[in-house]
């Protein structure tokens, strides 16, 4: 197994993803939202770029709910911003919900042309971790959202956890010197990943504006064991539960 990390959204362009799987990492809060969703019961999930879209799609999805951010809190109208603790799962289960965030619904657009695309986050490492090994699969991208175009270290963080437990798990695993930094971040802060959450720039952003639980719920490693799995319905990437032992349609 090969892997790369590109440390920015910004920087996947199609000829980075194609022919390979797409994991795209958004710990603070997007990946660790979705899988969040989609373990109350969440039908799937319809991640968006744009706010105005999000709504028009939500319009025209029976029994859709709207969840997301701008600047860390729900546009006007939504139904939940972009916390896990804003899920209510009586009104989510069954549901379609439709997801826009500043910076991770970006980066699923910006990977939608890899073979095959699933989201991570601390919340569901381990299950995603398993099924890229069930699936067998040759060709890795995991991308960090980053934060509007800049580093994140949050989903750096998670890219390295990933890497360590593939590693640990399957002799033949080759890293890129991006995914060896990822991986030697991570070792280097792995007995306080708190501390690295709370300081690097969407922790202050979060916590400025009373989230810091949100931050300790994303470090809530492997509370959740699903991988959400892009599908495609009428051209639209859509995000569906999977058991990691099924593993990934397709395996690049
Ligand atoms: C994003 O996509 O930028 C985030 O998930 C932001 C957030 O939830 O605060």
């Amino acid at each position: 197994m090969k892997i790369d990390v590109a440390f920015r959204a910004a920087d996947v362009t199609q000829e980075l993803v194609q022919g390979r799987i797409a994991v795209v990492i958004d710990v603070l809060r997007a990946t660790t939202m979705i899988a969040s969703l989609l373990s109350a019961g969440a039908r799937e999930v319809w991640p968006v770029k744009e706010v105005e879209e999000a709504r028009r799609l939500a319009a025209r999805l029976d029994g859709a709910l709207l969840a997301g951010e701008r600047g860390g809190l729900p546009p006007p109208g939504f139904d939940m911003g972009n916390s896990p603790r804003d899920i209510d799962p009586a009104r989510v289960a069954g549901a379609p919900v439709v997801i826009t965030t500043t910076n991770g619904t970006a980066a699923i657009e910006r990977a939608a042309g890899a073979d095959a695309l699933v989201t991570a986050a601390f919340v569901n490492a381990g299950a995603v971790a398993r099924s890229l090994l069930e699936s067998g699969a040759r060709q890795l991208i995991i991308i960090c959202a980053g934060t509007r175009g800049a580093f994140s270290l949050d989903d750096a963080l998670c890219a390295g956890h990933l890497i360590a437990r593939l590693q640990k798990a399957h002799a033949g695993v080759e890293l890129t010197d991006s995914a060896l930094a990822a991986r030697l971040l991570y070792e280097g802060q792995r007995d306080d990943l708190l501390s690295a959450l709370l300081e690097c720039a969407h922790g202050k952003v979060l916590q400025s504006l009373g989230l810091r639980e949100d931050i300790e719920l994303a470090l809530s490693v492997d509370s959740i064991d699903l991988i959400p799995v892009r599908t495609w319905r009428d051209g639209r990437g859509v995000l569906q539960a999977a058991a990691p032992e099924a593993g990934l349609a397709t395996a690049p």
